[in-house]
C-alpha cells in the first residue's frame, strides 16, 4: 500500500456548488500512539474503540471560484471561529496533492461538538475525520471519480490522518488499528483499518464513562508531546512495548480475557504518561483527582471482582472502561464515589460505536 493510491484521478465535471454533512465520533486508544515521524506517520501501531456519543458534526458548503488559493471560513457552534483557521489551513494544504478540489472551491465549514467545548476531550480526532469525510464525499460526487465503500473509508481515513494522527481511527468502528504490525494483516501507517479478527462478544457495546476531571486547555499540546519522543531516552523501548502489547491483545480480544485486557490497557495508559514524566522538558498532565479516581477504581475492582479499568488520553480526564453487563453496578459506583472528583460533577456515558454517519447530502 502506498500513498500513490490516494492521488486523485482527473475530475471531469465539477459542480458549481453544494453541501454535505457528516457526523464523526471520537475514539479512545487501548494501545497508545505517542511519537510520530514524516507527515503524521506513527512510530508505533495503536488500536482504539470508536465511541458513539462524543462526536463532531460538520457541514461543508462549497462554491466554485476562479483563483487557485485555498479559501474557507470556519464556524464553530454557530459563530465564526478564526482561532481554528491555522489548523484547517495546514490540513487543506497537506491534503491538496491528494484532493485538488480544495483549490477549486471556496468553503464554508460549520462544525459543532456533542461534548462541551474545552471539556478536555480531544475534538481533533472527531473534527478532522468529519471534515475529511465531507471533502471525500464531495470528491466522490464529482463525475469521473470512482470510489467504492472500502476505498472511500480508506481515503477519508488517510486524509484525516494528515490533520490529526488519531483522527484516522475515527471513520469506522468498533475497533480500529492504525500502524503497520506483523500480527495484523492489512495494517498500515497510512490509514486506520477496522480490526480484522474475531472479537469476543464481551467487547460488544463496551462502555466508556468519561470523567471530566480538568476542563481547561492542556498545558502541553499533543503536538509538542509527540515531538518530545524524538530525543526521548526511552523512545525505542516504548515503541517496542506498544507493538508487543498489541500482539498480546489479539488473543485477549478473541478469548474475551478481561483480566489480561485490563492489564494491557492500564499499562498503556500509565506508559503514555510515563513518557511525559520522563521527557525533556518533563511535564505532568494528570491531576491529583486523576490519581484519586485510579486508586478508587483499583479498590472497587479488588473488593467487588468487577472488570472495570481505566485509560487516559493526553490529559487529566479518566476513561472508565467496562463490559456492558456491569453497567448498572459500575455507574452506581461512578455516581457515588467518582463524580466528586470531576469538575462540576460532569461525566459522559459513552459506548463503543460503529463509526461516522452521513447526515445530509446536497451534492
Ligand atoms: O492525534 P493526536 O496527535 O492528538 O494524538 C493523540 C494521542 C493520544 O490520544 C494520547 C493517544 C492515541 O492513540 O489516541
Amino acid at each position: 500500500m502506498t500513498e500513490a493510491q490516494f492521488l486523485p484521478q482527473s475530475y471531469s465535471e465539477m459542480p458549481e456548488q453544494g453541501s454535505v454533512t457528516w457526523r464523526a465520533p471520537s475514539n479512545i486508544a487501548l494501545i497508545k500512539y505517542w511519537g510520530k515521524h514524516g507527515i503524521q506517520l506513527p512510530k508505533n501501531p495503536s488500536i482504539s474503540f470508536t465511541l458513539s456519543k462524543s462526536h463532531t458534526t460538520t457541514t461543508v458548503s462549497f462554491q466554485k471560484k476562479k483563483n487557485n488559493d485555498i479559501t474557507f471560513e470556519i464556524w464553530f457552534e454557530g459563530k465564526p471561529a478564526p482561532e481554528f483557521a491555522p489548523k484547517i489551513q495546514t490540513f487543506l494544504e497537506r491534503i491538496e496533492p491528494y484532493m485538488p478540489l480544495v483549490n477549486a472551491y471556496s468553503f464554508k465549514i460549520e462544525t459543532s461538538n456533542s461534548f462541551p467545548h474545552s471539556s478536555g476531550i480531544a475534538s481533533s480526532a472527531s473534527g478532522m475525520s468529519a471534515l475529511a469525510l465531507c471533502l471525500t464525499s464531495i470528491e466522490r460526487s464529482i463525475a469521473g471519480v470512482e470510489m467504492t465503500g472500502a476505498g472511500f473509508n480508506q481515503k477519508a481515513s488517510f486524509l484525516s490522518r494528515l490533520g490529526s494522527g488519531s483522527a484516522c481511527r475515527s471513520i469506522e468502528g468498533e475497533l480500529v488499528v492504525w500502524g503497520a504490525h506483523d500480527s495484523i494483516e492489512g495494517s498500515t501507517d497510512l490509514y486506520g483499518l477496522p480490526y480484522p479478527y474475531e472479537v469476543h462478544s464481551i467487547f460488544k457495546n463496551f462502555q466508556d464513562t468519561i470523567l471530566l476531571v480538568d476542563k481547561g486547555e492542556k498545558q502541553v499540546s499533543s503536538t509538542v508531546g509527540h515531538n518530545l519522543m524524538h530525543e526521548h531516552p526511552f523512545a525505542v523501548q516504548r515503541f517496542q512495548q506498544a507493538s508487543d502489547q498489541l500482539s498480546r491483545l489479539v488473543p485477549v480480544l478473541e478469548k474475551g480475557d478481561l483480566p489480561a485486557f485490563i492489564n494491557i490497557v492500564e499499562s498503556e495508559a500509565l506508559s503514555l504518561h510515563a513518557m511525559m514524566l520522563t521527557s525533556s522538558p518533563y511535564f505532568i498532565l494528570m491531576k491529583p483527582n486523576t490519581l484519586e479516581i485510579i486508586n478508587l477504581i483499583w479498590e472497587f475492582r479488588k473488593t467487588t471482582g468487577s472488570h472495570i479499568c481505566f485509560t487516559l488520553d493526553a490529559g487529566a480526564n479518566v476513561h472508565v472502561l467496562y463490559p456492558e453487563n456491569e453497567k448498572q453496578q459500575v455507574l452506581a459506583f461512578v455516581r457515588s464515589e467518582l463524580t466528586q472528583f470531576c469538575k462540576n460533577g460532569e461525566y459522559i456515558e459513552d459506548v463503543s460505536g460503529k463509526g461516522a454517519q452521513l447526515i445530509a447530502n446536497k451534492l
